[in-house]
C-alpha cells in the first residue's frame, strides 16, 4: 500500500509535508482551498488550477525511484499479491509492475475522458493541452464538456477495481505500506483488513494509521528508499534491487 512519499526523491513532491508538499505550496493557484484543486465541483466552475498542476505532474517528466523498484522485484520473485497505490504518476508501471497486480485506488494519468458523457479523449491530444496548460473540451458536438484524467477527485467514486480488490489485503503473509499518511479514506482503512497474525510493516517518515498498535507490526522510520535497502539487503537482494533500479 503506497501513497506519494515513495515518488518524493523522483523529485515529485508529496500533498501534506508541512512547506514542501503539494498543498502547502498552492497559494499561487488562487484556490479557495487547497484540495480545491482536485474537487470535482471546483474543478466544473474553474478547471485551470488542476491543469496549471497537471503540467508538474504529468507523467514522463519523472523516473521510478528505488522503492518502485523494490516492488517491481518482489513481482518479478512472485511475492506481490497486489499493490494498492494512490499515486497518479504510473511511476509502478514504469518501474515494471503489471497492470493486473496493480489497484489505482485514485485513478491516475493513464486514461481520460469527459466528465459529462464519459467519451473517452485521445492521450496524444491530453499530453498538448497539459504542455500548453490549456483546458481540453470532449469532441463531440453535441457535448464540449470538460475533459479530464481518470483521477479520482474529492467527490467521485472510487474505479470499480478497489472495490474488486479491496478485500485482498486479507490474503496477504507480509503487508507494507509505505510512504502514505493513511488519511484519505477509503484506502487508509486497508491495513485494517490484514490478518491480526500477520505482520504489517510501515515504511515512512512518521508513524501513521494506528500501525504500530499491533503486536506483530513493524515500524522502519526514515525515507523509504533506505528503508528498502535495509530490507533488500536482509534478504540478500540488495545487487539484484540495485540492478532491478539501473535497468
Ligand atoms: P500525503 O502527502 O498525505 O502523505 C505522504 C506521507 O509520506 C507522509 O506521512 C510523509 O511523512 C511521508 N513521506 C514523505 N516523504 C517520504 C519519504 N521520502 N519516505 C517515506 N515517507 C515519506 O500523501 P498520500 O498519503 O499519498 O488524493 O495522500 C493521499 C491522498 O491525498 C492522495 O492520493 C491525494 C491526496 O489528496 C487525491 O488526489 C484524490
Amino acid at each position: 500500500m503506497t501513497g506519494a512519499g515513495i515518488s518524493m526523491s523522483a523529485g515529485i513532491p508529496d500533498f501534506r509535508s508541512p512547506d514542501t508538499g503539494l498543498y502547502a505550496n498552492l497559494a499561487r493557484l488562487n484556490l479557495p482551498y487547497a484540495e480545491a484543486v482536485f474537487d470535482i465541483s471546483y474543478f466544473r466552475k474553474n478547471p485551470l488550477p488542476f491543469y496549471t498542476l497537471a503540467h508538474e505532474l504529468y507523467p514522463g517528466r519523472y523516473r521510478p525511484t528505488i522503492t518502485h523498484s523494490f516492488i517491481s522485484l518482489l513481482n518479478k520473485k512472485g511475492l506481490l499479491h497486489r499493490l494498492f497505490t494512490q499515486n497518479i504518476d504510473c511511476l509502478e508501471r514504469e518501474a515494471g509492475v503489471p497492470d493486473d497486480k496493480i489497484v489505482e485506488a485514485h485513478g491516475s494519468f493513464a486514461t481520460q475522458r469527459c466528465i459529462e458523457c464519459r467519451t473517452p479523449y485521445s492521450e496524444k491530444e491530453m499530453r498538448e493541452h497539459v504542455k500548453k496548460m490549456e483546458v481540453p473540451r470532449c469532441t463531440q458536438s453535441h457535448c464540449q464538456g470538460l475533459v479530464k484524467p481518470d483521477i479520482v477527485f474529492f467527490g467521485e467514486q472510487l474505479p470499480a477495481k478497489f472495490f474488486q480488490e479491496r478485500e485482498a489485503p486479507a490474503q496477504a503473509d507480509l503487508c507494507f505500506v509505505m510512504g502514505t499518511s493513511l488519511t484519505v479514506q477509503p484506502f487508509a482503512s486497508l491495513p485494517s483488513f490484514v490478518d491480526d497474525r500477520v505482520p504489517r510493516v510501515l515504511i515512512n517518515l512518521e508513524r501513521v494509521g494506528g500501525i504500530g498498535n499491533r503486536s506483530d507490526d513493524v515500524l522502519v522510520l526514515g525515507d523509504c528508499d533506505t528503508g528498502v535497502r535495509k530490507i533488500a539487503e536482509a534478504c540478500g537482494w540488495l545487487e539484484e534491487l540495485e540492478a532491478e533500479w539501473a535497468l
